[in-house]
């Protein structure tokens, strides 16, 4: 089919890039003219793992356009996958109201058309404010000649690529049969690994913040109950270890992923949990509903990277630490995405006390963070590689990066450094001077 993506961010590079790969033409456009002339000659592009490589297999598939209207002539399909940033505590939909203007106007003269949303918008946007856009310039077109679609994405940035490529669901909001017709094509490949899930508009809108609030649930709650760990001298892995081996969550010795959500942190950043969750409240409220549940997921999330940072400091001073390299910068391992990245917050509160802070991230180049060095403490000194001569009395690792290991590993043996891991994930290397969430050495008691 001819698809064009409106909108070459995280989600439109992967979505386009992928239905390349499966065959489809696909028509690239984003109205940020440096984005798209570096996407187009693979430069600077998003970090994605197995992107380049999909770009080089799929090229045949790919055109980019100057403008949308060519974008949207030359293709049957388009997938709208703009931003839809937050604008004091609710969504902003700006991009999403201008791309439905845009295209329904060059749309006007076509028999046949399916505009599909794959931004994440609040229930009922399509409803409420994307068909009344729309019918303005196709009137009773819509639904009969031109079909509105809203498939939500899910995929996890780090491992978008793969995630794409082997969905474990694909949700379709239809107001139409010949939608389905249109998606079975769309979606061929990914067929026989998924089950399309069709339903209305609204609920499959209203999936896309139910999964996120669910995740971000467990994140909070996890981090809570960690904090108390902490507290009182209870190491949180012991606790989420037994609570593991219940058989309504172990299945056949495996255990679920979800778990991972479960690891104690310095709360979930990124460009989705905090944006959807603050969306999902305002939603609600503005439905004369209090979601307080998720009011409180939330304010657990925007403290925890501060009682991170209090809990490293109080012991760092005990101690006399004077210098600190701070592994992980971008919001979670294996993505350059630094959008409301917890990590960020935790260094930079790191920085205001005397203590000499370096950071480091295998993912996060020199390059960006020249670019985005006003989100950064000016004490703050960045590392592009770690030269292993120099000694750190301290290391706070941030991310799950498998890279880290040998790095404090070799400090540890070396020079003793004090390593502090804000997620555990290292927290069965052995090493000498290790503490990190949800594990406070001065208080636990030993068997
Ligand atoms: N990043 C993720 O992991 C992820 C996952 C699931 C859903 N989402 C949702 O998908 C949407 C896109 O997210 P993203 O991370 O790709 O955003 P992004 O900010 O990386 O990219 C959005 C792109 O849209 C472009 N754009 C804005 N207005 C435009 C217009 N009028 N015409 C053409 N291009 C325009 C911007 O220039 C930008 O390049 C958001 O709604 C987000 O919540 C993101």
């Amino acid at each position: 089919m001819k698809i064009s993506i409106i909108g070459c961010g995280y989600v439109g590079i992967v979505t386009g890039v992928c239905l390349a790969d499966s065959g489809h033409k696909i028509f690239f456009f984003d109205e940020n003219k440096k984005k798209l002339k570096n996407f187009k000659i693979r430069n600077n592009i998003i970090f994605e793992k197995n992107l380049k490589k999909k770009l080089i297999s799929a090229k045949k598939n790919i055109f980019f356009c100057k403008n949308l209207d060519d974008a949207v002539n030359k293709s049957d399909v388009t997938f709208v996958c703009v931003g839809t940033p937050l604008k004091k505590n609710n969504i902003e939909l700006k991009y999403i109201k201008s791309v439905t203007t845009q295209i329904s106007e060059k749309i006007k003269q076509k028999k046949k058309y399916s505009i599909i949303y794959k931004s994440t918008i609040p229930p009922l946007t399509i409803e409420k404010i994307c068909i009344p856009i729309l019918k303005k310039n196709l009137g009773n077109k819509i639904d009969k000649n031109i079909n509105i679609i809203f498939n939500p994405e899910f995929l996890r940035e780090g491992n978008a690529i793969y995630d794409f490529e082997n969905p474990n669901r694909i949700v379709l909001g239809i107001r139409n049969f010949k939608s389905k017709i249109i998606l079975n094509k769309i979606y061929k490949k990914y067929k026989k690994k998924s089950k399309l899930i069709f339903v209305n508009i609204k609920t499959a809108e209203f999936i896309k913040y139910f999964s996120n609030s669910f995740f971000s649930l467990l994140i909070s709650f996890s981090n809570e109950i960690s904090n108390l760990c902490h507290k009182i001298g209870i190491d949180y892995i012991d606790v989420l270890n037994a609570l593991k081996m219940d058989s309504r969550i172990i299945s056949n010795n495996k255990v679920p992923e979800l778990i991972n959500y479960m690891m104690p942190g310095i709360g979930y950043g990124g460009s989705c949990f905090p944006k959807d969750i603050k969306t999902f409240i305002a939603f609600a409220s503005n439905n004369n509903f209090n979601l307080s549940i998720l009011k409180n997921v939330d304010k657990i999330n925007s403290t925890q990277p501060k009682v991170i940072s209090d809990i490293i400091l109080s012991k760092f001073k005990r101690m006399q630490i004077k210098n600190c390299l701070v592994l992980g910068i971008t919001f979670k391992e294996n993505t350059d995405d630094i959008r409301n990245s917890t990590s960020i917050d935790v260094i930079n509160f790191m920085a205001k006390s005397k203590i000499k802070i370096f950071i480091y991230d295998p993912i996060f180049s020199k390059e960006k963070f020249l670019e985005n060095k006003k989100l950064f403490d000016n004490k703050v000194t960045y590392l592009s590689e770690i030269n292993f001569n120099k000694k750190f009395s301290s290391i706070v690792i941030n991310n799950k990066s498998s890279e880290f290991k040998k790095i404090i590993k070799y400090y540890d043996k070396k020079f003793s450094s004090l390593i502090f891991d804000s997620r555990r994930a290292f927290s069965n290397q052995k090493l000498n001077n290790y503490f990190g969430s949800g594990l406070n050495l001065q208080l636990k008691t030993d068997l």
